[in-house]
């Protein structure tokens, strides 16, 4: 029989998300209406494996007070890190050589010292992995889902990815000016590692004449023809948008740069097909790199309320005996779906989608 909930710890994990904040908002009022007392943990699982980097000793009290300005702010009042596995913590010697160790019992050991009775962890596919791991261990864990990637495959959505096409859509009607004034081709880079959910979203809403993403891959010489055709008439400009993990037929992702534990970092794609198209075409191309101007800024009301939603989802699920579970979205209910389950497969985009469809008829190509 598990010991009734007094006290809980929340973290934030992997690249934040608009609405992360209203998710900690969220968890600290539904548990104080409980009862229980919240503490945040700082970057990922970093404030207890290293609270000595803090000089709060990485632990933060919440209460209601503390947490009553912050549902409508990007970013996360806890920090967050992705390359904070406790069970692969990346360890560097003197000489500049790494190991990796497994730190996971000295996180379950500082649960324990801190008197946390359960663990709301908030992250992707990584961070929920990982709370996975730690429950099978013992700890008492509800995970939230987190990505601005859309791409968790037991929910329907998540926080932070409206934002982001709402704000990439927003670039893109500023892009299609200056192109439009230089008859260019106009390439532009957005997040979406595996799935092209912002790219496909984007591009449609801004109307690009080409997406490009990772699940179609690519043949650039259909991408040129289609834009030769597109810019052939009145309109000589174009807008691409490529999802950061596009990748040609036949050939791989573009990969920036690698480091030992963290996922290798995605960039330049963008690049890559502005000047092959610029070749192809004759159009002078460039390419823009949305980026992290994606993940920041203030969630809009629909994300803010579907982290409200899942945060209080979460503090129920505690309360309601459940262990092991993310809360995840299934309209018009909130459902709580194994962890096992929820980390066993991204939610890619299948070419078949109703959005797939509604771009292939406004004659949007995907190069495939
Ligand atoms: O959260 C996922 C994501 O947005 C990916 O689309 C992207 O590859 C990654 O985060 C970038 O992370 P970082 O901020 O570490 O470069």
């Amino acid at each position: 029989m598990n010991k009734p909930i007094e006290r809980i710890g929340i973290s934030t994990g992997g690249g934040d998300a608009p609405g992360l904040n209203a998710v900690i908002y969220s968890v600290v009022n539904a548990a104080a209406h409980l009862g229980w007392q919240v503490v945040g943990i700082r970057e990922g699982y970093d404030g207890l494996v290293h609270p000595d980097r803090y000089p709060d000793g990485g632990l933060i009290e919440l209460d209601v007070e503390k947490v009553k300005n912050i549902p409508h702010l990007g970013g996360t009042l806890l920090g967050t890190t992705n390359r904070g596995n406790p069970f692969h913590s990346v360890e560097r010697a003197p000489d500049g050589s790494t190991r990796e160790v497994d730190r996971s019992d000295e996180v379950l050991e500082a649960f324990r010292k801190h008197q946390i009775d359960a663990h709301v962890a908030v992250g992707g596919d990584g961070s929920l992995t990982i709370a996975l791991q730690l429950h099978k261990k013992g700890l008492r864990v509800v995970g939230v889902p987190k990505t601005i990637d859309n791409d968790l495959g037991a929910t329907v959505a998540t926080f932070g990815f409206s934002s982001a096409v709402s704000f990439a859509t927003e670039c893109i009607d500023r892009l299609h000016m200056t192109a439009q004034a230089h008859s260019r081709i106009l390439v532009v880079e957005v997040m979406g590692r595996y799935a092209g959910w912002i790219a496909l979203h984007t591009g449609i809403a801004g109307q690009a004449e080409a997406i490009l993403i990772p699940e179609a891959p690519y043949d650039i010489r259909k991408v040129a023809e289609h834009l030769q055709r597109a810019t052939n008439g009145l309109r000589q400009h174009a807008i691409v948008v490529v999802a950061e993990g596009a990748k040609p037929v036949g050939g791989g992702i573009t990969v920036k740069s690698r480091e030992p534990g963290r996922t290798e970092r995605l960039g330049g794609i963008g690049e890559r097909v502005a000047e092959e198209l610029q070749q192809l075409t004759g159009k002078e191309s460039r390419a823009v790199v949305l980026g992290h101007l994606l993940r920041g800024g203030s969630p809009n009301a629909q994300d803010r309320l579907l982290g409200l939603g899942f945060g209080a989802g979460a503090v129920y699920a505690l309360n309601h005996g459940m262990d092991g579970v993310m809360v995840a979205l299934n309209p018009p209910k909130l459902e709580f779906v194994p962890l096992e389950e929820a980390v066993k497969q991204l939610r890619l985009v299948p070419m078949d989608c109703e959005a797939v469809l509604v771009a292939r008829a406004l004659n949007i190509c995907f190069g495939d």
